[in-house]
């Protein structure tokens, strides 16, 4: 498996990194042996690029030094480290995407982008985007793709989601969205489909509130406010009806197909309809092993 490497991204080491050539060109590959760290090179190689592993475990980079303007000065300084994780939760409405991205996002201190909320912050400004969103929310159909692509791409685009790794919510829905996030780069390392009974689907949504301080998702029934203060202050979402969410639904199942072929090699299906903590110790799993499997091809790479 090879590694690509550019003159100004992070480097993403696969499961086993190998190599003993490097040159500037962002479509060089990496090849041949394993790198041990202690062999990274710290002076320019022949290709006019040097590595030095920092030993830090987050992330593995590489960047022109500050000085350096031409090619026989480039210098680059790489770390051998887990690159941070790129997720994708899908599922029905009301199958708990929002509530076990509270939970990720908690352990793996992950970026939880969620297109629905990106939606509904549009909507509370005030803008034409979030006026024309609501529309077609109303209804329980997808937002126009012109509205939702760049939103998201722009969100994925931030500092914060390239540093920390990202967990996207709601998106892609479509193939037409699934097909823009691959153009632009955006490939995640795990697909998390959460599977969950229609009649569970209808009593979840009816049943749900949001605390508009805090952000937390509750559950009349299944997760209840924990104080009479909080319960006050709950309100419940402008779609939540029993009639939208079978439009939601609608939608969904029309398009759930097309998304998952896209994404079948990385894919994790989660039985979504037992309690919460219950769901999040699967995708748990899920997670580590990810985890576990990048840190023993770096282990690999030192040995
Ligand atoms: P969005 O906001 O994404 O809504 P959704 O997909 O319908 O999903 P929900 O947010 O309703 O549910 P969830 O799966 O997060 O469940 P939650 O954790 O809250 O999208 C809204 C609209 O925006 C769409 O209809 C569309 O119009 C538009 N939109 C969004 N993305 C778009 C895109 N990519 N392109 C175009 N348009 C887009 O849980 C639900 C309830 O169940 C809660 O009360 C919770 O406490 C409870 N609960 C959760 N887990 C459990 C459990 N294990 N056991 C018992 N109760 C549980």
């Amino acid at each position: 498996m090879a590694t690509m490497i550019s003159s100004s991204s992070t480097v993403n080491l696969p499961m086993t990194v190998k190599t003993n050539s490097f040159s500037t060109s962002p479509s060089s590959s990496i090849n041949s042996k394993h790198i041990l760290p202690s062999q990274l090179p710290c002076t320019p190689t022949n290709h006019g690029l040097s590595l030095r592993y920092d030993g830090n475990p987050l992330r593995c980079r590489h960047r022109r030094s500050p000085q350096s303007t031409n090619s026989a000065n480039f210098q680059v300084l790489a770390s051998a480290t887990v690159e941070p994780l790129k997720i994708m939760i899908s599922g029905a409405p009301a199958s708990g995407k929002g509530t076990q991205c509270e939970l990720i996002k908690e352990k793996y201190g992950l970026v939880h982008i969620a297109a629905g909320d990106l939606l509904r912050a549009e909507i509370a400004a005030g803008s034409e985007n979030g006026k024309r969103a609501k529309e077609h929310m109303e209804k329980g159909q997808l937002v126009p793709d012109e509205i939702v692509v760049t939103m998201v791409k722009e969100r994925l685009s931030q500092p914060d989601s390239q540093e920390n790794g990202w967990l996207l919510d709601g998106y892609p829905r479509s193939l037409s969205q699934a097909t823009a996030l691959k153009k632009y780069g955006f490939q995640p390392d795990l697909f998390i489909l959460l599977e969950v009974p229609e009649d569970t689907l209808v009593e979840r949504v009816v049943g749900r509130r949001l605390d508009p301080v805090t952000g937390k998702i509750y559950h009349v029934k299944y997760s209840p406010p924990e104080t009479d203060e909080i319960a006050a202050r709950l309100t419940k979402r402008f779609d939540d009806t029993e009639e939208k969410v079978k439009l939601r639904l609608k939608t969904h199942h029309h398009n759930v197909e097309a998304v998952l072929s896209l994404y079948e090699d990385v894919t994790v299906k989660v039985n979504g309809s037992v309690n919460k903590e219950d769901v999040f110790a699967q995708i748990d799993v899920a997670l580590t092993n990810l985890l576990e499997q990048r840190k023993s091809a770096l282990g690999s790479l030192a040995a």
